[in-house]
Order: structure tokens, then sequence, then C-alpha cells
């Protein structure tokens, strides 16, 4: 274990990844303000595939949406990791279905907690949240240049201790919207494990998704892997738009990741917004 060495350490002490992933060097702090803010800075100064940032707190972690992100220090896992995928720009997205799949993989693998995604890439049990991912992207420099491709910084939060399980004192600590709609590995399984072991189970399962990235076939084997896992297909939904609310079926999910709903005059395309399911299938 090393003190990064480059300027833009902000403290953090380095190690390697998983071996045999992409996933070379992991930069942990004790707290920082966000992960994914902190590769994004780095991205602009020297993009680097497989770079991992991990924090026992943020100070000011971001949600989609605009939304903050919170959990008390040394309970969740809060994870950003940089990638420059040689992907098409409509493909982006698949990074998020990557980042989904690998999470809901490592709960699976760590813990036995099946989990299905909410769109567009939420992790939930039944209709709680456990996990969420924010990508942000700078554009791609585009002259061809190694690392000049887009720079995708996914950030990956996994509710891991918190918020704990119903009748723990610690339950006081929860906000009362998460009290109803979140939960943690703790709480759905009893299994108090370590945020940052889960860390190397979570970079294996997400560099075995970055790999079927990389060809034509793997992406199509990813996005139906994804449609399967996505409890939002079928379902009666209300999606929350910056201008309003649309209710219907979720019939389909683009190519682009867009959530097609049947609204009662036609079928309505959404890039981003908010989802609740309403009904059963
Ligand atoms: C969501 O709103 O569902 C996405 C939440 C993403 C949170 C993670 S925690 C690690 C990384 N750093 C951040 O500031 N946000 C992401």
């Amino acid at each position: 274990m090393s003190e990064a060495t480059e300027p833009e350490a902000e403290g953090a002490v380095a190690t390697s990844g998983p071996p045999g992933t992409c996933f070379f060097e992991v930069r942990r702090f004790s707290q920082v303000d966000s992960t994914n803010r902190y590769l994004l800075d780095v991205a602009r100064r020297r993009p680097r595939h497989g770079l991992v940032a991990v924090a026992d707190h943020q100070r000011a972690g971001r949600g989609r949406l605009g939304r903050s992100w919170e959990a008390p220090p040394g309970t969740n896992l809060l994870v950003s990791v940089l990638l420059v995928p040689e992907l098409p720009p409509a493909e982006l997205h698949l990074c998020n279905v990557a980042a989904a799949l690998a999470t809901a993989q490592a709960c699976r693998r760590a813990a036995s907690l099946e989990t299905q995604l909410k769109w567009p890439n939420d992790v939930v049990v039944g209709e709680r949240k456990l996990g969420g991912i924010l990508a942000e992207s700078l554009p791609a420099k585009g002259d061809g240049a190694p690392g000049s491709g887009s720079v995708v910084v996914v950030g990956i939060g996994l509710n891991v201790r918190w918020p704990p399980p119903e009748g723990d004192p610690g339950e006081a600590s929860v906000p009362e919207d998460l009290r109803r709609s979140a939960t943690s590995i703790l709480r759905e399984t009893g299994s108090d494990l370590d945020p940052q072991d889960l860390l190397s189970v979570l970079l294996v399962a997400l560099d075995e998704r970055m790999a079927e990235l990389a060809d034509p076939g793997g992406r199509l084997r990813l996005f139906a892997e994804y449609r399967r896992c996505c409890a939002t297909l079928g379902r009666e939904v209300a999606v929350t738009l910056p201008d309003g609310e649309i209710r219907g079926r979720a019939l389909d999910i683009t190519g682009e990741g867009h959530l097609v709903v049947d609204g009662g005059s036609g079928p309505l395309t959404v890039a981003a917004g908010d989802v609740v399911h309403l009904r059963g299938r």
C-alpha cells in the first residue's frame, strides 16, 4: 500500500485492483466530496481506463437527477470507476448497464442476495432501492490518440449496512423517505459485510461485463440480460419528468436505453426520469 503520489491524489491511499482485471489501481479515501467528482477531475488531466476511487465517506455524494447520495461513514460502498470505452456514443449507456448488472452479480456472489433492476439502473429488492448508478461523461477529444475516446465515470452506491434492519436503534438516523424506499444487504440478509470486501467482488464482476462490452455480440448479450433483469418492463409505471408525469405500461427499452411507455394516446419515449412501479405485471 502506498500514498498515491500524483498531485491529484488528494490524500488517497493507492492499492492495486483485483489481479487480472482492468482495474489497475484503487485510490481509497477516508473522506472526499464525491468519488465521481474526483475521477472526472483526474480524467480531465489524464484519462486512464480502469482507475478506481472508493471512499468511506462522501461529503457531497451525487445522485441521479441532481440529487444527493448520503450514508453514514463506513457503512456503504461508494465507488467510482474511470472508463475509456471503445463504444459508439449511442451505446455509451451500456456502461451503466454493465455497472448495474455487475452490482447485482456482486450481491448474488457475496451475499446470496437476488436483486432486480429498475429503469434506468437502480438495483432493487422488491420495491426498495439497494443501489444506484450515476454515470457522468466528458466529451471525446476525437483525435484518435490513446485515451482520446469518450471518458465515462461510473459511480456506484451500494447500501451494505445502512439503512439498518427494521427495529435497529440505528433506524433513527434514516430519513423518513428512505425508511420506506431504501434497503441494505444487512437489512435483507442479516449478513454484516464489510463494504471494502464487497469492492473486489464488484470489480471482478464489472471487469467481466467490460469484456462483454468490447464486442458487438457481447453488447447484444449484455443488453438482453439487462432487459431480462429489468423489473420495470411490462409494469404499470408513473414517470416523473421535469415538466410533469406520465402513467402507463412500460413497453420497451430502446437500444439507446430509453424507456418506451404506452401513455394511452400512443407510445412515449423517455430518456431520463424517475419511475415508480404502480402495480404488478
Ligand atoms: C442514484 O441516484 O441512484 C445514483 C447514486 C450514485 C451514488 C454513487 S456513490 C459513489 C459515486 N460518487 C458519487 O458522488 N455518486 C456515486
